[in-house]
């Protein structure tokens, strides 16, 4: 038995969210093992040789821990926004991918290559917008508006993006709305309702709105943010469109998180606050040193991840599940059936040929 298996297992802690019809949903997050320093090096050389061994990419998100960002890196795998890791995992050769993500970003991983072995160190790591958005209820919206473009942001399960037209991801979701606007058409956009004002002031698009929100962005806070920039007003600050339109209308730049390192590389001040997870700040202080980073007031400092910027769900991807994953423990393998899976990819796919076809140069970056 490995030595941190005898800890003491690790409690989930309960997050609130708010479900499309107003009630409170509580679902559970699961702090990984924690990794010993000195144990480091030696996980970081095992995860490798496993990657190697299984002839597998590891594709990772912003948000997740910063030994998965750097490992990914250092691996010939990618550090991305959803745009970027739906891409990759798509292009790149190996027979296996590994997500270190929530469970949204590896079913659409699996729906674009079902011939791929997709795993995930946790597949419990949820998203509250795809919590907040089932598949039923949502389809009977869609069936009460069947003159509207239905347009569903990434973070949706397999079935909700199955009765989609299109899927966005926050770097692409204006410029498609945007030509999907100039050709005439209303949308039914879903499940951000935050994103969605977003793109719909940006556009000027007919847009009918679900109702959900990120427990995490959602908690970022005008005032405390206005407060903050009184004592740096050197800092210019750089926002997801996740986050309220207080907060956004408090912006010197707007953008998915890919977009949020570029605009800070574009705009070379010499200070940022960031309304974003926390853990995209890993990535920017590698690309820009000597750079202050500083994360954006939330609520205030509660005993949940909600007040903190950083995504509870993100947070469940770790070292050793991931090695775990890699050494064939059962449970880590994503399914999409495949009926539903095939239903959901032409969506996925519209996004992809209009980012090659309208956009061939661009490489993600604004909402
Ligand atoms: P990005 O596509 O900007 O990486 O956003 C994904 C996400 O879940 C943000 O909370
Ligand atoms: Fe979902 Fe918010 Fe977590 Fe992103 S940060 S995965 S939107 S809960």
């Amino acid at each position: 038995m490995r030595e941190w298996m005898t800890m003491a297992v690790a409690t989930p802690i309960q997050i609130r969210f708010e479900r499309f019809n107003g009630d409170i949903g509580i679902a559970p997050a699961t702090p990984p093992h924690l990794v010993d320093p000195a144990q480091k090096p030696a996980l970081v050389e095992r995860a490798k040789k496993l990657l190697r061994e299984r002839d597998a990419v590891l594709v990772a998100h912003y948000y997740v821990h910063p030994d998965l960002q750097d490992l990914a890196q250092a691996t010939g795998g990618t550090v991305s926004d959803s745009l970027e890791m739906a891409r990759f995992g798509h292009e790149h050769p190996a027979k296996t991918i590994v997500v270190a993500g929530v469970r949204f970003m590896g079913e659409t991983a699996k729906i674009l290559n079902p011939e791929k072995t997709v795993l995930m160190p946790d597949l419990a790591a949820e998203c509250s917008l795809d919590l907040a958005t089932p598949a039923e209820p949502f389809s009977g919206f869609c069936d009460e508006h069947p003159d509207r473009v239905v347009v569903v942001y990434a973070n949706t399960s397999a079935a909700v993006k199955a009765r989609a037209d299109w899927m966005v991801t926050s770097s692409i979701a204006e410029k498609i709305v945007g030509w999907l606007h100039k050709q005439g058409k209303k949308v039914l956009w879903a499940p951000d309702k935050h994103l969605g004002a977003y793109v719909q002031k940006v556009t000027g698009a007919d847009m009918l709105m679900w109702n959900a929100a990120c427990v995490v962005h959602d908690e970022f806070k005008a005032q405390q943010l206005e407060e903050m920039k009184l004592l740096h007003p050197d800092a210019k600050v750089l926002v997801h469109p996740e986050s309220p339109e207080s907060v956004i209308a408090l912006a010197d730049a707007v953008g998915s998180t890919t977009g949020i390192i570029q605009a800070a590389e574009r705009l070379g001040a010499k200070k940022y606050i960031v309304a974003t997870d926390g853990g995209i700040i890993h990535q920017m202080r590698k690309r820009m040193p000597g750079v202050t980073f500083i994360e954006a007031p939330t609520a205030g400092k509660g005993a949940t991840c909600q007040s903190c910027a950083h995504c509870p769900w993100m947070a469940m991807n770790g070292l050793h599940n991931l090695i775990d994953t890699l050494e064939g423990a059962k449970g880590h393998e994503v399914f999409v059936d495949p009926a539903i899976g095939a239903r959901a990819k032409v969506p996925i796919e519209r996004m992809l040929d209009f980012a090659k076809r309208v956009l061939p140069t661009f490489q993600g970056g604004d909402a």
